[in-house]
This record gives C-alpha cells, sequence and structure tokens, in this order.
C-alpha cells in the first residue's frame, strides 16, 4: 500500500525539512519511489534556491532544481519571511486555499510508494485570512508527522498541537522529538527526559527520536506499513 504523510510541526524552523529529506533519503535507500512536496513557501528567493526547503528536497529526491521542478514542489512561492496569508499580502496577493487543497489531494493520489508533503511553519499558521494549516491537514487527508522540539517549554507545545489535530480527527501516524541546538540562556532539559515525558503524554502515538545530525534509520518504522 502507498504511503503518504503530511509533515507538520510546533512552529517554525523546528525541524520539518530535516525530517522530510531524512525520510526522502531513507525510502529512497530502500528503492522505494518517492514523491516530496513543499507547496507553500515563504521567504524565498530564486537567486537561492539550493538553500530553500524547496531546494533541499529536491537535492534529496536527486533532482535538478529547475524551473520546471520548482513549479512542480512548490506552486506557492513567497518572497517575505512570515506567515504565508502576510507573505501574500505583501505581494498584493491571496493564496488560493481551495487550489491549494485539491493540488494537495491530487498529489496523494499518484503513483508513489511514499509521498510527503511538507506543511508551512506550525500548526496553525495563518494561509489566507480564514484557513490555517490545520484546515489543508483536514484537506489533504494524509496522516500526520508532527516534529516538535526538545526544548523547554516543547511538552505544552506539543499537547497543544496533539490537542488540536485530534480535534479535527487527523490521524497522528507519529511525533519526532527533534533535538535542537539549545538556547544558551534557558536552563535545558536532558533530550532523554524530555522525550520520555512525551511518549508518556500523547501514548499510544509512537515517538521517534531524531538526535543532533541523525540520519533518517530512525524513521523506518514509518515506511514499513
Ligand atoms: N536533527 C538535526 N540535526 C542537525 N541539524 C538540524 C536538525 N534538525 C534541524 N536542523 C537544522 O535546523 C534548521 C531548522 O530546521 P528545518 O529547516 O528542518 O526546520 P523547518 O521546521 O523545516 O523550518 P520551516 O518552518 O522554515 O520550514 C536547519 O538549518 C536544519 O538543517
Ligand atoms: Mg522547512
Amino acid at each position: 500500500m502507498a504511503i503518504s504523510y503530511f509533515i507538520t510541526s510546533t512552529g517554525t524552523g523546528i525541524g520539518k525539512t530535516y525530517v522530510t529529506t531524512a525520510l526522502i533519503r531513507l525510502a529512497r535507500s530502500k528503492n522505494m519511489k518517492v514523491a516530496a512536496f513543499k507547496p507553500v513557501i515563504s521567504g524565498f528567493d530564486k537567486q537561492e534556491i539550493a538553500a530553500s526547503d524547496t531546494g533541499e528536497i529536491l537535492a534529496a529526491l536527486g533532482e535538478a532544481p529547475t524551473d520546471e521542478a520548482l513549479a512542480k514542489i512548490s506552486p506557492w512561492r513567497f518572497k517575505a519571511p512570515v506567515a504565508p496569508n502576510m507573505a501574500a499580502r505583501a505581494e498584493g496577493r491571496t493564496l488560493d486555499c481551495d487550489a491549494l487543497f485539491s493540488f494537495s489531494r491530487n498529489v496523494l493520489r499518484e503513483d508513489a510508494d511514499v509521498t510527503l508533503i511538507e506543511g508551512v511553519g506550525g500548526v496553525m499558521v495563518p494561509l489566507d485570512d480564514e484557513k490555517t494549516v490545520l484546515d489543508w491537514i483536514v484537506a489533504a487527508g494524509a496522516p500526520i508527522v508532527l516534529v516538535v522540539g526538545d526544548y523547554l517549554g516543547t511538552i505544552s507545545h506539543t499537547l497543544t498541537a496533539v490537542e488540536v489535530l485530534r480535534a479535527k480527527g487527523a490521524a497522528i501516524a507519529a511525533i519526532v522529538v527533534n533535538e535542537g541546538q539549545g538556547k544558551g540562556d534557558v536552563a535545558s532539559v536532558p533530550f532523554a527526559e524530555t522525550l520520555a515525558e512525551i511518549a508518556q503524554w500523547i501514548a499510544p502515538i509512537p515517538v521517534v527520536a531524531m538526535r543532533r545530525g541523525g540520519d533518517g534509520e530512525v524513521l523506518t518504522p514509518l515506511l514499513d506499513r
């Protein structure tokens, strides 16, 4: 059976692209046919494609960053590095959520062994002035991989995200606790303790530990469906 995931997070910069590209590489190493998308990207600079989420996903897929590939993987691109509704507004545009939702349903129907969609920002980032990523998740219908941090405060952020996802009936396939760099001024909690705490609170959802610099091996259960 084909596998698909919507990769979302408790916020921006937590590790969605890191986990998405690790999953792409892992699937490719198992000779699985992979399709991956970052349909909405803000802070996009055409001069810096390689450094963008789209560029990283294309590199993991082993595809060249051509205009065609860019348009296919990230049809909605905005310059300002802010929430999509604000980034679109800055360009006198509005993100067409109906088009985004049907694009997502269509790519999930394509014939790949694994299809991944990376969201944008966190679970409730505004897309236009009425809809958030949560509406997109519901419309797309793919199981969720929720990437969360290990910083002080992550437990509340994680439980809040899980609660709203559950309230909308979204299926959470796994929570990936991604080890961050730590923030100098905040007392850090040992990674293992944060992991155990999250696992206990969100059971029976499986929890995956992604260490700093870790590869996709820990994500293997996600491809074993
Ligand atoms: N486990 C990790 N080990 C090493 N570096 C990591 C890890 N996780 C994330 N990073 C790095 O931290 C930064 C932020 O991660 P990433 O880009 O994956 O976040 P994101 O959730 O996709 O952000 P955005 O909301 O902008 O899409 C990147 O430079 C990434 O390479
Ligand atoms: Mg990203």
